[in-house]
């Protein structure tokens, strides 16, 4: 792994000594009494975050899309604890693939994840609360599986959903805003400025530069519910049929995308798929219209399909975060929901530079 400037390794700020380990009962990857820690716990991750869950009244009332907003935002801080949680444990536990040759490097990845985790965990905190106070049982972790099993896909992956988070809460605030919610939309934008912070670190690790973009990717809630439950293992969240969000059939990018013009190959699964179904390949990225492209499918057995579709680099500066989606139709899409509305397949996540 690559940490690039030598001066983060400078930010000497004062040390707490490690949190107490998880209590291993219902929450068996849940650090810190997650979902539901005690004062002494919560005074502690406050500690390690850096700063406390806000202190003022949640709003009194919210309404029900403002409430699946903050089920979406519980579901996915929760998945997030867990990441991080692991993440940690695999570099103290010096697990093959997360072992650190400079003690400076090590003590301040350890230091920024802890801190990070600490911050997932308000933030989960925070969303659960405005559902319990408003009368509606807070979102239960899963248990969770990570395709990684080193730390630079690790952090790879870490900025790969974070940059899904960060084009969902522009969701979450327009709901919010539509629905007269304006008492959650302050603090979910203090949110989203802290995972920017955390995605520019991520970024940096990998040797990219920190800021991806001038107006970044957004998303909807619908493709963050499927992705993060790409991560959950089957069966094990409590409460997720509480979560009223469609989960979408999985889309596998095959040929990774590379800063030009090029087919790329995906795989998808569509049932009763016929030689004359028109398929189209829909592209959502920046703050721009969705791009649709013509899908042509070269492969065909049974639901499980192959296909191509050109992905337009050149003309659309086609930088930092895509999200590809089958669609039936051409569109035009004037926005990401209305791309979600009709998403067959999705979302595959591209992230170009
Ligand atoms: C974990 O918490 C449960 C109840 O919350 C308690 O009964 C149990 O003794 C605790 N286990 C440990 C290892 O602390
Ligand atoms: C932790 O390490 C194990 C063993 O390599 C791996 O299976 C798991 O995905 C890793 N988790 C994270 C978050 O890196
Ligand atoms: C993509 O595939 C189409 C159809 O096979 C072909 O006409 C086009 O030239 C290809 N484009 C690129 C950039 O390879
Ligand atoms: C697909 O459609 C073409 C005509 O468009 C036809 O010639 C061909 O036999 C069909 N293939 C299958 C597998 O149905
Ligand atoms: C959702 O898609 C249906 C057709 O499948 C369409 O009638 C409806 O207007 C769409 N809604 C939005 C918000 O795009």
């Amino acid at each position: 792994m690559r940490i690039r400037t030598a001066a983060f390794l400078l930010a000497a700020a004062h040390l707490v000594s490690a949190l107490p380990v998880r209590n291993v009962s219902s929450y068996d990857n849940m650090p810190h009494g997650m979902p539901y820690p005690s004062d002494k716990q919560l005074k502690m991750i406050e500690e390690y975050a850096h700063g406390t869950l806000p202190n003022g009244p949640p709003p009194p009332g919210i309404s029900e899309p403002g409430i699946t907003n903050l089920k979406l935002v519980a579901f996915n801080e929760l998945f997030e604890v867990a990441f991080f949680n692991e993440l940690i444990t695999n570099i103290t536990e010096k697990v093959p693939g997360y072992r650190f040759s400079s003690e400076d490097d090590l003590d301040y990845v350890l230091r920024s994840l802890r801190t990070i985790l600490a911050q997932e965990e308000l933030h989960a905190l925070d969303a659960n609360n405005a559902l319990d106070n408003v009368g509606i049982e807070p979102i239960e972790p899963c248990h969770y599986k990570f395709p990684v099993d080193n730390f630079d896909a690790a952090i790879l992956l870490a900025s790969t959903f974070t940059d899904v988070v960060l084009g969902t809460l522009q969701d979450v605030v327009e709901r919010f805003a539509m629905n007269g919610d304006f008492g959650l939309s302050r603090e979910v934008s203090s949110i989203v400025g802290q995972e920017g912070e955390q995605q520019g670190w991520f970024r940096i690790m990998q040797g990219k530069v920190p800021s991806e973009l001038p107006f970044l990717t957004t998303s909807d809630l619908n493709f963050a519910f499927t992705a993060i439950q790409s991560f959950v293992v089957p069966g094990t969240c409590p409460n997720i049929d509480s979560i009223p969000l469609k989960t979408f059939q999985p889309l596998d990018i095959i040929t990774t995308p590379t800063a030009r013009t090029a087919n790329i190959s995906f795989a998808f699964a569509h049932s009763h798929h016929t030689n004359d179904t028109r398929l189209w390949m829909t592209y959502i990225n920046q703050q721009n219209l969705p791009i649709v492209e013509p899908l042509q499918v070269v492969e065909n057995e049974g639901d499980d399909i192959v296909a191509k579709a050109l992905f337009p680099y050149d003309t659309h500066e086609m930088n930092g975060l895509t999200i590809a989606a089958v669609t039936p139709t051409k569109g035009p899409f004037p926005n990401a929901w209305s791309v979600a509305n009709e998403t067959l397949a999705g979302p595959g996540l591209i992230i170009v530079n």
